[in-house]
């Protein structure tokens, strides 16, 4: 059997009240429409259509890399009228699933799940619906005496009686593809919205004589549609909490989940421990063995073993094995720290690479920096690396020993073993093994209060 899918994600996403297409709003850090298309994958199928159509240069470039065919729906005309749209890059003989874009709770075993139910009652469409506590908003589903599916009834064209129903349509559906597109063409516009409803090609296609099937999933987490921003946190803390307890059962520990912040693409080792309030985003990968937080924010960097990182802020930046650092750490793009480094409080280091077991305890800026193995940096250092024009390097030889409270003028290098004198200002390159001071005698006057 051959299998394509179509995702919905032409509409505009009004109840979003958005400059930016729905489906293109981020959950943990990633589109909701992603979601679904990992889902679609994880289910085995790789020919994926989507339909986009507002915002569609901005849908097609955040999905470039997914391998989709686009198909476009000018205007905005309904769901039935969005799948037409899709007709001529699907094969007729395929089995086709029919998701909507907005459901970024969606995981691939619920379609394989439809699938699966599809083949074994041999229907030529099958619905997937769940039994909510709360169904407002979803379209009903109404069913015949015997249990079949009669037809679906939108929330805005149900009458108070049809609106106590609890069993919605997911709007995740398996066709025969020949089949519902020859079907759709007599779907009419007769309704509250005056659209092209999709879910209206059921009935038609029992009319014709085809096999409907309905499959009621007990997934409810894995269905929900996100039509606004309310909606879209509720999403948002499911995708963390399932992120966070697929890292514990790795190994992970996690202190308080419910604090605790860790985008999908961020890989953790074993035995690693994450205080509160932490947030890990983006590419980002630790090791084993490290204690992480309270308070720490570290995205796209790369973290060894054995590092422990206080309530401080990494921004693309590499640790290596058995650093510490924080608290009150600000590392920032490409500073490389080797292994053994200790970084303290209130220091921020730029674009430096610091060399193993050097120490740069507290109140330091250290940008466009290269220091050596075993540098110790006093208290109060700065590099001042731009002259308001550009920027210059300042490197520090291995066992270098920085005074504090120096002042670095850069472009400037500090040959091995040589010292600085607390408070100097340096301005010239100091050679190996030399003990460098530039500051005024200390003047003692004769005073009385
Ligand atoms: C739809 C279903 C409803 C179901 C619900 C599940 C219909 C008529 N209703 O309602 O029965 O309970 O989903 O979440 O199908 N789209 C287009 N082009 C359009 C209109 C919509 O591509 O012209 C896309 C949207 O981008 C979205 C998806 O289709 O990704 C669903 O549209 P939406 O407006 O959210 O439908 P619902 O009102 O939620
Ligand atoms: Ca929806």
């Amino acid at each position: 059997m051959n299998y394509s899918a179509v995702i919905l994600a032409a509409g505009k996403g009004v109840r979003m009240r958005s400059q930016m297409p729905k489906v293109l709003h981020q959950v943990a850090g990633k589109p909701m429409v992603w979601y679904v298309i990992q889902a679609v994958k994880e289910a085995g199928i790789n020919d994926i259509t989507l339909v986009v159509g507002h915002g569609r240069e901005l849908v097609e470039e955040a999905l470039a890399d997914e391998n989709l065919n686009f198909v476009v729906q000018e205007q905005q005309l309904g769901t039935g009228h969005a799948l037409m749209q899709a007709q001529g890059s699907v094969n007729p003989g395929h089995t086709l699933l029919v998701l909507a874009g907005d459901t970024p709770l969606l995981e691939g075993k619920t379609l394989k799940k439809l699938l699966d139910f599809h083949q074994q009652q041999q229907a030529q469409a099958t619905v997937l619906s769940a039994l909510l506590p709360n169904p407002y908003g979803y379209g009903r589903i109404i069913r015949q005496a015997d249990g079949g599916l009669e037809r679906i009834v939108e929330e805005k064209d149900a009458d108070p009686e049809e609106k106590e129903i609890a069993e919605i349509n997911t709007g995740m559906y398996c066709f025969q593809a020949g089949t519902v597109f020859t079907a759709l063409s007599q779907v009419q516009r007769a309704n509250a919205q005056g659209e092209y409803y999709l879910t209206d090609v059921l009935p038609i296609l029992k009319n014709d004589g085809h096999k409907v099937a309905v499959l009621a999933t007990d997934e409810v987490d894995h269905i929900h549609g996100i039509n606004d921003r309310v909606q879209m946190a509720s999403a948002e803390a499911i995708i963390r909490q399932r992120s966070n307890q697929k890292l514990m059962k790795n190994g992970v520990t996690i202190i308080a989940p419910e604090t605790t912040f860790i985008d999908s693409s961020v890989k953790i080792g074993i035995d690693t421990v994450i205080y509160p309030f932490t947030i890990i985003e983006g590419q980002t990968s630790i090791g084993e063995n490290c204690t992480i937080g309270p308070y720490t924010h570290i995205n796209d960097s790369s973290v060894g073993n054995d590092v422990v990182i206080e309530s401080s802020r990494i921004k693309e930046a590499r640790i290596s094995n058995h650093c510490n650092i924080g608290p009150f750490a600000y590392l920032r793009p490409e500073a490389d720290l080797q292994e053994n480094v200790k970084v303290g409080d209130f220091v921020e280091i730029k674009k430096s690479i610091i060399g193993a077991g050097s120490k740069i305890p507290h109140l330091s800026y250290v940008g466009d920096a290269l220091l050596g193995k075993e540098v110790n940096i006093g208290a109060g250092t700065i590099t001042c690396n731009y002259d308001g024009k550009k920027k210059s390097r300042t490197i520090l030889e291995d066992h270098v020993f920085i005074g504090s409270n120096t002042n670095l003028v850069a472009p400037v290098t500090i040959g091995e073993n040589s010292m600085t004198g607390a408070g100097s200002t340096i301005t010239r390159d100091i050679p190996a093994d030399t003990l460098a001071v530039e500051r005024a005698e200390q003047k003692h006057v004769r005073w009385k209060r």
